[in-house]
């Protein structure tokens, strides 16, 4: 280096501006990038219940007063499908009296908030096995599904009896009945060709998905559609899972560089 220009550094130091972080960067909300397909875990009822001294199902109540705020936080994001985890597979082997609870709530839910859900023209779908579930929640389903039909904002998609697994198991079934009754060839079954066998196929996969509660797993959820999705963890527990939270997964997901394994921007 010149003699000169290190004296010069010497007495005028350039001030560098520290590098900020990718993961700090501000979002202005106008370039927030809106997922499509959001997935939601309502996880951690049981403990928000818990520690408050109440019993387990007063977390399912609560969690489900929060369903509705999604819905409507969604709305506002422009959010065209909302997909929760309302009760898996493996969740009939929870106490019968916490299982009872919940399908009551079910039905509850649905005949309390519609008139809510038909002003905010949120479509009501279900995602899961119908096989096994109780007789008036089969009904307030079909109630809700046709009579929201017309609804166009938003897709409200509950998964309910759902279970990643079985619903493989679903699509594999459908298109091996299909070779069998000789209107598909083996060679034919490709990835399309099982996506289209899933039990929403006019659904995109999820962009985003949201898991509260500090738990950092899948749990059997939208297993063959969250091959590319964006996962987003933290802690708070499902019914304290607010507009601040949801805005911060929002501007994490716009930060991330979706590359579906190619290279992308950098
Ligand atoms: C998981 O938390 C939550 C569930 C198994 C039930 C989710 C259902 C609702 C929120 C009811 C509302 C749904 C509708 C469609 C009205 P957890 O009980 O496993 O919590 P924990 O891990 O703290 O025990």
């Amino acid at each position: 280096m010149a003699r000169w220009t290190q004296i010069l550094r010497m007495l005028f130091p350039v001030r560098r501006q520290p590098k900020q972080p990718d993961s700090e960067r501000q979002i202005a909300p106008e370039d927030l990038k809106i997922p499509v397909h959001l997935a939601v875990f309502m996880d951690g009822n049981g403990r928000w219940a818990t520690q408050r001294g109440l019993p387990r199902t007063a977390g399912h109540r609560a969690g489900a007063e929060n369903l509705q705020n999604l819905c409507r936080m969604c709305g506002r994001y422009g959010i065209r499908y909302v997909t929760v985890y309302a009760f898996s597979t493996e969740n009939w082997s929870r106490p019968a009296a916490e299982v009872e609870a919940l399908m009551e709530l079910f039905v509850e839910f649905f005949h309390r908030y519609d008139r809510e859900l038909e002003k905010e023209g949120i479509r009501v779908r279900f995602s899961g096995e119908r096989a096994g579930l109780p007789e008036p929640v089969l009904a307030v389903m079909a109630q809700a599904e046709q009579g929201s039909l017309h609804r166009k904002k938003l897709q409200l998609i509950i998964a309910l009896n759902y279970g990643g697994r079985r619903e493989i198991v679903h699509a594999c079934r459908q298109l091996a009945g299909q070779v069998r009754d000789g209107t598909m060839q083996v060679d034919d079954i490709d990835e399309q060709a099982l996506s289209g066998a899933l039990y929403l196929p006019d659904v995109p996969d999820p962009d985003l998905m949201i898991r509260p509660s500090g738990e950092l797993r899948l749990s059997n959820f939208l297993l063959w559609q969250s091959a590319y999705a964006e996962l987003w963890f933290a802690h708070v527990l499902w019914p304290d899972f607010s507009d601040e939270h949801l805005a911060a997964a929002l501007a994490d997901y716009t930060r991330r560089d979706r590359r579906y394994g190619g290279l992308g921007k950098t």
